[in-house]
């Protein structure tokens, strides 16, 4: 009986939390306002800029190690100016310092037409400067695309719609900090940054066409929640267990492939590949990985 009782407790306890999400229990509004807001019984949620505030929101779990899904309509028309951020990170309180670990995808808006650069950043003990841009290749702004983070102790992968746009490895064996000790949340943000996303700065927020507005449907993390007693992927948790498959995965031949054409076609700024910037030499993990 006891020991029944115990094993109910440990598949409970230990099961990673597979969950399809509803806004209303996985996320809080942080800012905005009134601005960000949850919808269709937590099925959608929309953020919105204009010109006195941005809005935004993160998740109320903390995850250390995950496959994070969401998708992401962005701001439609003359979005110049603005930037959707969409990103892990530890909370701000344990960021100040060096310490800082972030996982970065940032969607630079632009004038109706011409296309957006979305920005990826990975900043591992309070180092980023890790930029990769990239073009997409479709309108993301005429329907949700799915943009997904993959974080397990092997790597950090980053894919849009299933495919994988870029890897961060983990290099800590020959000295590249990687992001496995703090756990982090989801954040997104809609906010101005007109000085510096559309063309380097040179096009500005049009605040005629506010409010601008992008939304957000069908958060899925596969995920290992972090609380104070712990990780809900222990040890104890059966390793053979399939829904942790996510946990060893790492990029097969066709995710290889994937990640050439993508970098080939679509790829606009690599910092492993500016030299101008690193001429001591480039960051360890361009070479190494
Ligand atoms: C905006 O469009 C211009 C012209 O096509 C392009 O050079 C630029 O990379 C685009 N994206 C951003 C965010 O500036």
């Amino acid at each position: 009986m006891a020991s029944k009782i115990f094993l109910a407790l440990v598949i409970t306890t230990f099961v990673v939390v597979a969950s399809a999400g509803n806004f209303n229990q996985d996320f809080e509004i942080t800012w905005g306002d009134g601005r960000a807001k949850i919808l269709n019984n937590g099925n959608l949620l929309t953020l919105s800029l204009d010109k006195t505030s941005g809005s935004g929101f993160r998740s109320r779990n903390e995850y250390l190690f995950g496959k994070i899904d969401m998708q992401l309509k962005l701001v439609p028309g003359n979005s110049a100016g603005t930037v959707t951020a969409y990103y892990a990170s530890v909370t701000v309180l344990s960021s100040l310092g060096n310490t800082h670990d972030e996982i970065d995808f940032e969607f630079l808006g632009n004038l109706s037409g011409d296309p957006y650069i979305l920005h990826t950043n990975v900043f591992t003990q309070g180092k980023g400067g890790r930029e990769q841009q990239f073009y997409l290749w479709f309108d993301p702004t005429k329907d949700f695309h799915t943009y997904s983070i993959l974080w397990n102790p092997q790597s950090i992968i980053f894919s849009v719609d299933g495919t994988p746009i870029r890897e961060f490895k983990n290099l800590e064996s020959k000295g590249v900090p990687f992001p496995k000790n703090q756990a982090m949340r989801i954040y997104s943000s809609l906010w101005n940054a007109d000085d510096w996303a559309t063309r380097g700065g040179l096009v500005k927020t049009d605040w005629s066409k506010a409010p601008f507005t992008a939304s957000y449907r069908n958060f899925n993390a596969q995920a290992c929640v972090w609380t104070s007693s712990g990780s809900s992927c222990s040890s104890k948790t059966p390793s053979s267990s399939s829904n942790q498959a996510w946990l060893k995965q790492s990029l097969d031949a066709t995710g290889q492939a994937r990640i050439k054409w993508v970098q080939k076609n679509y790829m606009i700024y690599n910092y492993c590949a500016d030299t101008k910037r690193f001429p001591q030499g480039l960051p360890p993990e361009c070479t190494l990985a």
